[in-house]
């Protein structure tokens, strides 16, 4: 039986103080995330039922119940604490999706500090500039990449200890501790640390167009949106077992791989393995996924394979599916209904909202393109870019902006107050992204309203590769701009003009390359490098990369009487 309301029943005096009410919280009272994850769901009795069945890339397989992770969780909280970790520090979580990881962010929370996780396939430049910035105090990381921390280790003062989750009794170096976390004696004495509303919870680093990326600051109130966005949306029922795919180094993995199932007391499965269409349909079958939220770059790797490999599993489990992070084209949609039975439900939000905002509502119907309507409580238009008022005309093309009043809008980006200030206009929320609205009230996304570079649903920020390409020795002046990928959507692409004495060549191409997948990640090394004189600019100076991207997509550049040197 589905608890989900139509779209019509939901929105209908759609009130947040009724999901408070139903989550049992009252204003004013304590809230933690880490405690209604674990704690509550054993105080209504369901502290037998599996809480999360994780997988390891060799296959190795783990089982946890909602007892067991209350215990564990309470235990690293207390490990921690023991180790003088203070709340509101920021403990950042850098390793794969291991069974430490979904604990680490949960104690993290349960002590009332803030956890920042980030991607484990960051290399040391995009590591330090995260942690420079939140002024962090602990790292959790794993032997296979401690030695990316110990590479910037001097230059972060204010970082304590660098906890190693899987030692093995192996050395360690200066400010390095081993926690064996399943052998240490069960906490019993923890008390969950007594945060509010307006509490840090969570602190992810996003890209945007200028600077470094920002720490998208989080709240502990944030689990009201993300406790019924998962519940609704996701259509999640007490016997569904769940896989989001996606790394909680992302918004994704936290509020949808973390918070908003395990609020609700739902099995999650987890798969700490890269893309593998035959083993994540194996995963799929073996522990009878009912529920999964991917994305559609994963999507498109799978229609890439063949509705024939998906016969040749047993689905039969799978009831409901969700897409986010990237336009989920018309084609992926149509080719979900062939190959599983059943459409992808898109759904579109950001790592600032902190939950889904514009949703294809289950029982709704779905229009293949679409991302859907505006969930229940979420006031959502698209407006005119000048006059931040809605657009006159339907169809029009305008960008998309909400209402800030719902609980998990993040409340500030990280030591920069200013540049969460920029994101208001008018008294609207502005995403950066476009979109026009039909009819029925349904969102079509158009693209980007900035040149933030979505590859495969991750962002990327011009800016951080631009910096990182001038610490390369040949390099005198870049610009990082997206190139349409048929499977990434968009991948990165360099235009690099180059020192004297410096010669283009295949050799350098390939330097340049890896020299930035290892300073920041293979998501942000650039698929390919164009050597050129002289780069588009203002007048003041300043790289214009909207004329090199339009070039790219074949799109007419626009406007181009401000550039200087063209
Ligand atoms: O450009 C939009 C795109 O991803 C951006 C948000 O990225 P991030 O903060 O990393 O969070 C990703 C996961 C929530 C948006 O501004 N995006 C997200 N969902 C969609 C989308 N673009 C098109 N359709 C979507 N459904």
């Amino acid at each position: 039986m589905s608890n989900t309301p139509t779209y019509e029943e939901a929105i209908k005096g759609f009130d947040w103080a009724q999901v408070e009410e139903e989550l049992g919280y009252r204003k004013g009272d304590p809230i933690n995330i880490g405690w209604y994850c674990t704690d509550r769901i054993c105080e209504m009795g369901l502290g037998d039922k599996p809480a999360l069945i994780w997988e390891g890339f060799k296959g190795d397989q783990r089982t946890y119940t909602f007892d067991e992770m209350r215990i564990l969780t309470d235990t690293f909280a207390a490990w921690l604490r023991d180790l003088g970790v203070e709340p509101g520090e920021r403990v950042c979580l850098f390793m794969d999706r291991l069974p430490e990881l979904y604990f680490g962010v949960l104690a993290v929370l349960k002590m009332g500090c803030i956890a920042q996780p980030l991607f484990s396939a960051f290399g040391e430049d995009s590591l330090w500039t995260r942690l420079d910035n939140a002024g962090t105090s602990v790292v959790i990381t794993q032997r296979k990449h401690v030695k990316k921390v110990r590479k910037i280790v001097d230059r972060l003062p204010g970082l304590k200890h660098v906890i190693v989750v899987d030692a093995d009794g192996k050395p360690l170096k200066e400010r390095e501790v081993a926690l064996a976390l399943h052998d240490l004696p069960p906490a019993e004495d923890f008390v969950v640390h007594p945060t509010t509303a307006e509490s840090p919870s969570i602190l992810h680093y996003t890209s945007g167009t200028t600077g470094q990326p920002k720490g998208a600051q989080h709240v502990h109130y944030s689990l009201i949106s993300q406790y019924i966005t998962a519940k609704w949306v996701l259509d999640l029922r007490p016997d569904d077992v769940y896989w989001c795919n996606a790394d909680p180094g992302w918004v994704t993995g936290t509020s949808y791989g973390i918070i908003g199932p395990w609020a609700n007391g739902i099995t999650q499965a987890v798969l700490d393995s890269g893309f593998n269409a035959d083993k994540w349909y194996d995963f799929i079958a073996r522990n009878r996924i009912t529920v999964w939220y991917s994305a559609p770059t994963a999507i498109r790797l799978l229609m890439k394979e063949g509705a024939e490999l998906v016969a040749k599993h047993d689905l039969s489990a799978l009831r409901h599916l969700c897409s986010v992070g990237e336009p989920l084209n018309a084609e992926a949609v149509i080719w979900s209904e062939e190959a599983f039975g059943k459409p992808f439900h898109d759904t579109f939000w950001q790592t600032e909202t902190g939950c889904m905002v514009i949703t294809n509502f289950p029982g709704m119907q779905v229009k293949p393109g679409s991302m859907g309507r505006p969930f229940p409580g979420i006031t959502a238009a698209v407006l005119d870019p000048v006059e931040f008022t809605p657009v006159e005309k339907q169809g029009q093309v305008g960008v998309i902006a909400l209402r800030p009043d719902w609980p998990s809008l993040i409340r500030t980006y990280w030591n920069n107050e200013e540049g969460f200030k920029g994101k208001f206009k008018n008294g609207w929320f502005v995403c950066g992204d476009q979109a026009t609205i039909d009819a029925d009230g349904y969102f079509w996304f158009v693209g980007r309203d900035d040149d933030v570079i979505n590859t495969g649903g991750h962002l990327v920020g011009p800016f951080e590769i631009e910096s990182a390409l001038l610490g390369h020795p040949a390099v005198a002046e870049s610009a990082a701009v997206a190139k349409p990928d048929p499977v990434n959507m968009e991948v990165v692409k360099a235009f690099v003009s180059l020192k004297p004495g410096f010669e283009p060549s295949a050799d350098l191409d390939l330097e340049i390359m890896n020299f930035i997948r290892k300073k920041l990640s293979p998501l942000a090394m650039p698929q390919e490098i164009e050597f050129v004189e002289d780069l588009p600019k203002t007048r003041s100076g300043k790289i214009i990369r909207r004329v090199l991207r339009a070039k790219e997509f074949g799109e007419p550049v626009g406007d181009i009487s401000t550039i200087m040197n063209d």
